[in-house]
């Protein structure tokens, strides 16, 4: 218990470490006037043609994430569900750069697709927590996340310091494709101050007046659009894995292709709305479930604008739509956090799950 300073579990330290964890994760990786990403390990990586990203769990979502930002830097990126990635039936060479998305750096799953995607002769890149994994040793390069030790099962500060890491790699990338574009000053401002938006968050949440709202909900939806959207299934995963109860998340569009005829007054949505990504389209796809009698709980970086649409609201601070999403996703931990812990689940040791799954 001396390991859990004073909280009743590791997943609620891991929680508040998020800060310090993304202040070690940017150390020294931004150039003293904001403009450039410094990665000295990335030296020898040739610009790629096109990005690969294999991972598992919480690390595909942030495979995700950082395909994304990729996209949006002109660089083609794609995400594959390691047990599903096949390097012998995709087009790839040794102008691929295939990413290993992973904590622990030992997921069996992930290990596979990083073996198949060397041997069919691509660059791999092993973006992990762990010193000296198998990850780390098996790729020709690796980026550490430096998020430190995590003990709880469901990953909390490790998902943020791979969000981070990933934004550092994207500007890298773009920077190194084309010398000339300047990087995202705001945007590099903004992951600097990621660390006090989220002590803003940690310190002066309403999570868990949310959480015990809905102790007796029949399901937990979560939408999101664009950057948004990965954070909506990392919310109903961390949701479902502690509390062991149904959640989904999705792209906000696809609510009305589906999911929309489960929605009832018993499903509370979880909506991520930025007021800079897409806001518009995601306050109509709050307005069709409110429709449907369903609760809303919007997380949000405008109140104002989004407010009058939600029955609950999870703020976070106004900032970059690229850097909103890691706030938000605080939020979406400490509603599964102390919706778990009201109904008394073993939290850091969630049933039939490991830290690390070493089989394939
Ligand atoms: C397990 C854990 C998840 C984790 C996944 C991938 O399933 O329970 O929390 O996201 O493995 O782990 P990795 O170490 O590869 O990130």
């Amino acid at each position: 218990d001396a390991g859990k300073s004073g909280y009743d579990h590791y997943m609620r330290k891991e929680i508040t470490e998020q800060p310090r964890a993304i202040r070690d994760c940017l150390r020294g990786r931004i150039e003293e006037l904001g403009a450039t990403v410094s990665l000295p390990e990335l030296e020898e990586l040739e610009s790629p043609s096109a990005v690969q990203f294999v991972a598992c769990g919480t690390s595909y979502h942030a495979g995700l994430f950082g395909e994304r930002l990729l996209q949006r830097r002109g660089i083609p990126a794609q995400t594959f569900v390691a047990s599903e990635y096949d390097a012998d039936q995709l087009p790839v060479d040794e102008e691929t750069l295939v990413v290993g998305v992973t904590q622990s750096g030992e997921t069996a799953d992930t290990m596979r697709a990083l073996r198949g995607a060397n041997r069919a002769g691509a660059t791999t890149l092993a973006l992990t927590n762990v010193v000296a994994s198998s990850a780390a040793r098996e790729c020709d390069h690796v980026l550490y996340i430096r998020a430190g030790p995590e003990i709880s099962v469901a990953a909390t500060k490790s998902f943020a310091s791979q969000q981070v890491t990933l934004s550092l790699l994207a500007t890298a990338l773009a920077e190194t494709a084309d010398p000339s574009s300047s990087a995202s000053r705001e945007h590099l401002r903004e992951l600097r101050r990621l660390p006090d938006y989220i002590q803003s968050v940690l310190d002066d949440s309403n999570a868990r007046s949310v959480a015990e709202a809905f102790l007796e909900s029949d399901a937990y939806f979560f939408i999101g659009r664009g950057y948004n959207a990965p954070v909506a299934l990392e919310g109903a995963l961390k949701l479902k894995e502690i509390t062991y109860r149904h959640a989904e998340g999705f792209p906000a569009g696809e609510l009305k292709h589906g999911p929309l005829a489960l929605v009832t007054e018993a499903t509370p949505v979880f909506a991520v709305v930025s007021s800079r990504e897409k806001t518009s389209a995601t306050i109509g796809n709050v307005t069709e479930v409110q429709a449907r009698g369903a609760p809303v709980v919007a997380v949000t970086d405008s109140p104002e604008t989004v407010g009058s649409h939600a029955d609950f609201v999870l703020e976070v601070p106004e900032t970059h739509p690229a850097v909103m999403p890691i706030v938000a996703n605080v939020q979406l931990q400490l509603v599964a956090y102390w919706l778990a812990d009201a109904l008394d689940r073993p939290i850091d040791k969630p049933r039939n799950l490991a830290k690390s799954v070493t089989v394939l």
